[in-house]
């Protein structure tokens, strides 16, 4: 009985190991993407229509969920971020595939909100 009980806790370990391999990003929302770190993004972002509208388009809906970037080590690494789903800049086809199909504008990228000075 102990060994069954050895076997069946192992197979659970396993697969949950396995499921977490292959789980995709989930969102971790605009609040903590702003608080963390991005504050000059989050609160420019705020006044936008982007994010009083119903639903919002936060950071997440443009630049891709994440749970598995938003560690400060994965988001420091261009390449592991980029793997970990950051798309780091939206470009034209995402803003214009589902919403902005007639009245995009090239600056639109630019003002989706405002950046940090480098
Ligand atoms: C509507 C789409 C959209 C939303 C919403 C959005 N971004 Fe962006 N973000 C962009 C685009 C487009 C760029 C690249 C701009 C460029 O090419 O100049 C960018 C660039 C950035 C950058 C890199 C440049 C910089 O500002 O230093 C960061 C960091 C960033 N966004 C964070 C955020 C955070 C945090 C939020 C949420 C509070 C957010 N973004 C919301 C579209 C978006």
């Amino acid at each position: 009985m102990k060994r069954l009980i050895a076997f069946l806790l192992v197979i659970s370990l396993l697969s949950i190991f396995v499921m977490s391999i292959f789980a995709e990003p989930t969102a971790i929302g605009a609040e903590k993407c702003g608080k963390m770190c991005h504050k000059v993004e989050y609160e420019s972002w705020l006044k936008t229509k982007h994010a009083t509208q119903e639903p919002k388009v936060d950071c997440e809906a443009c630049h891709g969920k994440g749970s598995d970037y938003s560690k400060m080590s994965v988001m420091k690494d261009p390449a592991a971020s980029k793997a970990a789903g950051l798309i780091a800049k939206p470009e034209k086809p995402f803003c214009t595939e589902k919403c902005h199909k007639a009245n995009f504008k090239d600056d639109m990228l630019q003002k989706s909100h405002e950046h940090k000075a480098k």
